[in-house]
């Protein structure tokens, strides 16, 4: 793939919503105010109904006993992010301001230019698994943040795995791979998937003997590496050439981050600015790409249920591990859904109002049981009225 021009990746983003909204598949389609119109429907003296009542945000700054002055935020959102009030994170978090995202490098030469340009053959095709008929991209669509749409990813012979294809656009810049981080680089992951009895359920050398035997592709092998007879390990930098270069699209988002807040409507900035700070989002979701890249138990875990995912815990077996995942991107949320390690969420409304109670909670005590996976200290009820999570939401949809 060519370094997107800026024009390119806005081409990209027009064709994007503009399939969303001809798929209109439900677990995409994110009502507005969705939150609000539950409220004010519930029954009363629910948690839901309690919403509607706004909060007072009278001790915070630009809040008021009942919401919030937008002037008075809208003065303080002015310029870069490093200029606006500071995050609220808590003591001892490491964390990144928001910036641009990198662009993908011009490639060094022709050779780097072949790698990639066979990684994306490679990706888009069916033929690396073992009968034929699943590709990366079938499990990694561009319409869908490279996501596909699915609670749980579904691999040849029809055969669903455990958890659902992630999004890559934390990818290109990360260390530790998958929900897990169990894979150390994007060649490790790469052959992870090709061999994955869930994925694409081949042999590395059959994989590698399908590639070798593309005419086409041998060209590019020949620039690439210098000979046509690549090895499954030159197969693998290939793929992973090409999935360092997928960006998100750019969007109202980044022109925000850009200095350009102005663009934003009242409730986007709204939105923009409790992430920021009253919801503590960016404890986690920080930096360029919205991910500290790190893991965290969101008490997701199914502890001691049937449908349990230990997380990283069963890559590295230290209990410290137990039930964290790695922390998403959000580059292109509203397309990615279902969302979390396992698809439990099919809307994003449903998924802050989980947040805004303080997420899950798993059922036994540490001090009679070890493995039972505690919950992220960052994560913390949040007291969000209706309006305020209708505003979040508003925000996710133009990361
Ligand atoms: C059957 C669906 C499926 C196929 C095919 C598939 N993937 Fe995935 N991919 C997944 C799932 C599911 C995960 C998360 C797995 C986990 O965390 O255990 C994932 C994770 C990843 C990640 C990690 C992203 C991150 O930020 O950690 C990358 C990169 C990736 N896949 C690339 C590929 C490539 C390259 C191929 C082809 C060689 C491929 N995938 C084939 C379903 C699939
Ligand atoms: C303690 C760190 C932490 C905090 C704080 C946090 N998140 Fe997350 N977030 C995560 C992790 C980890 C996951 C993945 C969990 C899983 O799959 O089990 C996640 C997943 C998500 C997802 C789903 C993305 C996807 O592709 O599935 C969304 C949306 C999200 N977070 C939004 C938010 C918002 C909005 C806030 C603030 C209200 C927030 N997060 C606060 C760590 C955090």
């Amino acid at each position: 793939m060519t370094r997107p021009s800026k024009p390119a990746r806005h081409a990209l983003v027009v064709g994007w919503v503009a399939l969303a909204l001809a798929c209109g598949s439900a677990a995409q389609t994110i009502e507005a105010n969705a939150t609000s119109e539950l409220a004010a429907s519930a029954a009363p003296n629910t948690a839901l109904a309690r919403l509607a009542a706004p909060a007072d945000n009278g001790d915070a700054l630009c809040g008021l006993p009942e919401g919030w002055d937008m002037a008075c935020l809208r003065a303080q959102y002015q310029g870069t992010p490093s200029r606006w009030p500071r995050p609220a994170v808590d003591t001892g978090k490491a964390w990144q301001e928001w910036g641009p995202v990198p662009d993908v490098p011009a490639p060094a030469n022709a050779g780097e230019q072949a790698r990639r340009t066979l990684g994306q053959a490679l990706f888009f095709d069916p033929g690396l698994s073992n009968k034929g008929r699943v590709a990366c991209a079938s499990c990694h669509q561009a319409d869908k943040s490279f996501g596909d749409g699915r609670a749980l990813s579904v691999g040849e012979d029809r055969l669903m795995g455990r958890r659902r294809a992630q999004p890559l656009f934390a990818a290109p810049f990360a260390d530790q791979l998958f929900w897990d981080g169990r894979a150390p680089s994007l060649q490790a992951q790469a052959k992870d998937s090709i061999r994955n009895p869930f994925e694409m359920n081949n042999t590395l050398a059959a994989a590698l003997a399908h590639a070798r035997a593309q005419p086409q592709y041998r060209d590019w092998m020949q620039v690439a590496y210098g000979h046509a007879d690549i090895s499954e390990d030159e197969m693998v930098d290939a793929i992973a050439s090409f999935v360092r270069t997928i960006r998100p699209p750019v969007t109202l988002a980044d022109a925000a981050i850009a200095g350009n807040t102005g663009q934003l409507n009242d409730q986007q900035l709204l939105g923009m600015h409790l992430f920021r700070t009253k919801a503590r989002c960016m404890n986690c979701h920080s930096g360029p790409l919205l991910t500290d890249n790190a893991f965290h138990d969101l008490g997701l875990s199914f502890y001691s249920r049937r449908n349990q995912d230990l997380g990283r815990f069963e890559a590295t077996r230290d209990k410290a591990d137990l039930g964290k995942f790695r922390t998403p991107s959000l580059r292109g949320v509203a397309h990615a859904g279902p969302w979390m390690h396992n698809g439990l969420f099919a809307s994003l409304p449903g998924l802050i109002r989980l947040y805004n109670a303080g997420m899950g909670t798993v059922p036994g005590d540490p001090a009679q049981d070890p493995y039972v996976p505690p919950k992220s200290p960052h994560i913390r009820a949040l007291e969000l009225d209706a309006a305020e999570i209708d505003a979040l939401v508003e925000w996710l949809k133009i990361l």
